[in-house]
């Protein structure tokens, strides 16, 4: 299969991603096939598309003409055999869950025809985990997107083709998006695995009593000239939703420490009813933050170590991704400033900011108990492997663009 053979994108779960994407895929002249298990959130597709148009002809991404011819292209099927029939594609959104996801894939596999390209959007869960249900391994990937951003993680599981892959990559192309190609699997893929460290850091340094929530807030915003800080970002993802990512157990015995205390934390929030922006409070309410008011940021310095722990963190994150071999130093920047809207990303921020500056940040951090000893020798090994020498700060062309040959 190629590209020019993908007419028909089928959306399994129509809920937040799947109306997102499945209007995206419209818009870009595909014919889309929705489909959901409850009928009422099919009711309500109309009305989402509504307001997703709305922002996405806000944004410039396309006109309003655009979205109704893309509408126009858009079939609601309550059948999940009725609605794989003919797709050439298919772009899985539902629930979390991986017992869900493995049963709606081996679903689709035996109603999808034999040709047809299957994805699941999944944000925590491996195409490892999932892909031995289905025949058709080849034609089996994760494709990945992000809420409010272009950028796709795209990334094979065991038996996975290349041209499989190759396909996804012009597919979001297509889309105006940005493809991101994982080396290999990685829980969280890029954009999750550097910012879900950093909002977990920015809980550390409150419930330790490092820093208060807007000093922190502040440190980072002030720092990366970001318009949300690490609480307000979790206000923005919903409350619910981090809480559900803490409770899984993990194998990494520092996240668990934490784990014990962030669950109760965000419980009391979530309990309470506050769940982010979504409820109209969490950290902060709304519909007018604190955050947002000119005084936040004038409000005086925050601690160092609040700004050294999230700039470590953000770092330390982005190196793991490169020495684990998942992606380059170019590919995790491009992940964080399409997601993020910021100009520049972790290889830019240590290219400026110099290998001796950077070590001393990371010491200060694991004397203050905030990082250990293995993660500082890990950042410093590979940051010094990656090419970047002492006495780089503030330099202009950084050396990932160098070695490019730019
Ligand atoms: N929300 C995000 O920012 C985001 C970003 C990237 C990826 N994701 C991932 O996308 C997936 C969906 O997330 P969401 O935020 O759209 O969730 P959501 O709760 O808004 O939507 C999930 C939808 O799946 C439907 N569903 C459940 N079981 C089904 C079944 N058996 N058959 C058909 N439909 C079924 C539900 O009715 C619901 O409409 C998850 O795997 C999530 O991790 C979410």
């Amino acid at each position: 299969m190629t590209l020019d053979d993908v007419r028909t994108v089928c959306f399994v779960g129509a809920g937040t991603m799947g109306c997102a994407n499945s209007l995206v895929a419209a818009v870009s002249g595909y014919e889309v096939v929705l489909h959901d298990a409850q009928e009422d959130n099919l009711d309500a597709v109309s009305a989402r598309h509504e307001g997703i148009a709305a922002f996405l002809v806000q944004s410039g991404y396309c006109s309003s003409d655009d979205v109704a011819a893309g509408r126009a292209r858009v079939s609601i099927v309550a059948d999940l055999a009725q609605a794989a029939s003919n797709a050439d594609l298919v772009s899985e959104s539902v629930f979390e869950d991986l017992d869900l996801k493995r049963q709606i894939h081996r679903q689709l596999d035996q109603v999808a025809p034999r040709r047809t390209i299957l994805t699941t959007n999944t944000s925590a869960l491996l195409v490892s985990e999932i892909e031995n249900v289905v025949r058709r391994g080849e034609l089996f990937a994760a494709l990945h997107s992000h809420l409010g951003s272009l950028l796709f993680d795209i990334v094979g599981g065991p038996r996975t083709a290349s041209s499989t892959i190759d396909v996804l990559r012009r597919y979001v192309l297509s889309l105006g998006g940005v493809p991101l190609v994982l080396k290999k699997e990685n829980r969280g893929y890029v954009f999750n695995a550097i910012n879900g460290p950093l909002l977990a850091m920015a809980m550390t340094l409150l419930l330790r009593g490092h820093a208060t929530r807007d000093e922190i807030d502040r440190a980072w915003m002030s720092d990366r000239g970001a318009p949300l800080g690490p609480f307000g970002m979790m206000d923005l993802f919903g409350l619910d939703v981090i809480l559900d990512s803490w409770r899984r157990p993990s194998t990494d015995s520092s996240r668990e420490a934490l784990r014990a205390e962030v669950v109760p934390f965000l419980t009391q929030y979530v309990e309470a009813g506050k769940l982010g922006l979504k409820s109209g409070n969490g950290f902060y309410d709304y519909p007018a933050p604190a955050f947002q008011e000119p005084a936040f940021l004038s409000a005086g310095p925050s601690p160092q170590i609040a700004s050294e722990a999230l700039l470590s963190t953000l770092l330390g994150s982005a190196v793991s991704l490169v020495a684990n071999d998942v992606v380059t130093p170019e590919e995790v920047d491009l992940a964080w400033t399409t997601a993020t809207a910021l100009d520049v990303g972790p290889f830019g921020i240590l290219d400026q900011l110099g290998i001796e500056p950077f070590s001393e940040i990371l010491q200060n951090q694991l004397a203050a108990g905030l990082l250990a000893a293995e993660s500082v020798d890990l950042c410093l090994g590979y940051a010094l492997g990656l090419g970047l020498e002492e006495g780089e700060r503030g330099e202009t062309d950084p050396p990932a663009r160098r070695r490019a040959g730019a």
